[in-house]
């Protein structure tokens, strides 16, 4: 079979939906799928998106859709999970750079209704307290996609001993900056703080979409869906939100008891 689908339930009606496909292109299908869906019936969609290896074939199936002329992003907003800080727009190791080059240059989408954070704004403090402002003004996005840290962090939420609401100023820890050193030269080059939006930001999402493929993101993946609601596995919170669907590789489902149960 090529994806299995289970559904991890969280009390009273709180689900959360597990895909669980043979392979990263078909993950990739399937997560475009959903948002191609969501554009397809609301063309002026709000979208919430995220950077990282886990979502590039999902971009590459979103472009593939509009060149085939079956998406138009014409009407399309979006909004970025996180920034590096401190680091220009321009920089071709930020995530603003990294979107244009993986999916906003491709499709023909209004560059006025793209948002990044800012992570080279004078003042960090107002730039955190801006972007959530956009966040609360829109009334959260229609879906959120993320990817997922082998430390269970989303966006750039850390573990730490509190869930951070809004979008604020974050430390990356060790093992973030070691496994994203593999997009820099060398690991001295990787910011060491980035912009994020917080816990709370992420939660306001209509809909939530976490794709994540291979072991290593195994014991993350279990964390989050079968271990208590933490600080510690920041993705964890997900089993709060009302509407998730989490699409995952048989290597990423490894640790899943209840899935090989
Ligand atoms: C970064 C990003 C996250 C992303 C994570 C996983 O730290 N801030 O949004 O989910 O990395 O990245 P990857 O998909 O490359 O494994």
């Amino acid at each position: 079979m090529e994806t299995k689908a289970t559904w991890y339930t969280n009390g009273k009606s709180k689900n959360v939906k597990v895909l669980v496909c043979k392979d990263y292109e078909t993950l990739s299908k399937k997560a475009a799928g959903i948002l191609a869906g969501i554009i397809s019936v609301k063309p002026d969609a709000i979208l919430g998106l995220a950077t990282g290896s886990s979502p590039v074939g999902t971009y590459q199936e979103l472009i593939r859709l509009y060149e085939a002329g079956i998406l138009d992003f014409s009407q399309v907003k979006t909004y970025n999970l996180d920034e590096y800080y401190p680091l220009e727009a321009t920089n071709d190791q930020s995530y603003h750079y990294f979107m244009n080059t993986n999916l906003f240059d491709h499709v023909n989408i209004d560059k006025n209704n793209v948002h990044v954070p800012d992570g080279n704004a004078a003042d960090m403090n107002e730039a955190c307290t801006s972007y959530e402002a956009m966040l609360d003004e829109i009334g959260g996005v229609d879906i959120q996609l993320l990817g997922i840290g082998g430390n269970g962090h989303i966006g750039f939420n850390e573990p730490t001993d509190t869930f951070v609401g809004p979008t604020h100023v974050v430390e990356l820890t060790e093992s973030t900056i070691q496994a994203n050193s593999r997009f820099f030269e060398k690991i001295e080059d990787v910011p060491t703080k980035a912009i994020s939006m917080g816990i709370g930001s992420i939660m306001k999402a209509k809909k939530i979409l976490l794709v994540a493929n291979g072991e290593g993101k195994a014991k993350a993946i279990a964390d989050t869906l079968e271990g208590p609601i933490t600080p510690q596995v920041p993705a964890s919170i997900l089993q709060l939100h009302h509407d998730v669907t989490i699409i995952i590789d048989e290597a990423a489902a490894a640790n899943l008891k209840e899935y090989h149960a």
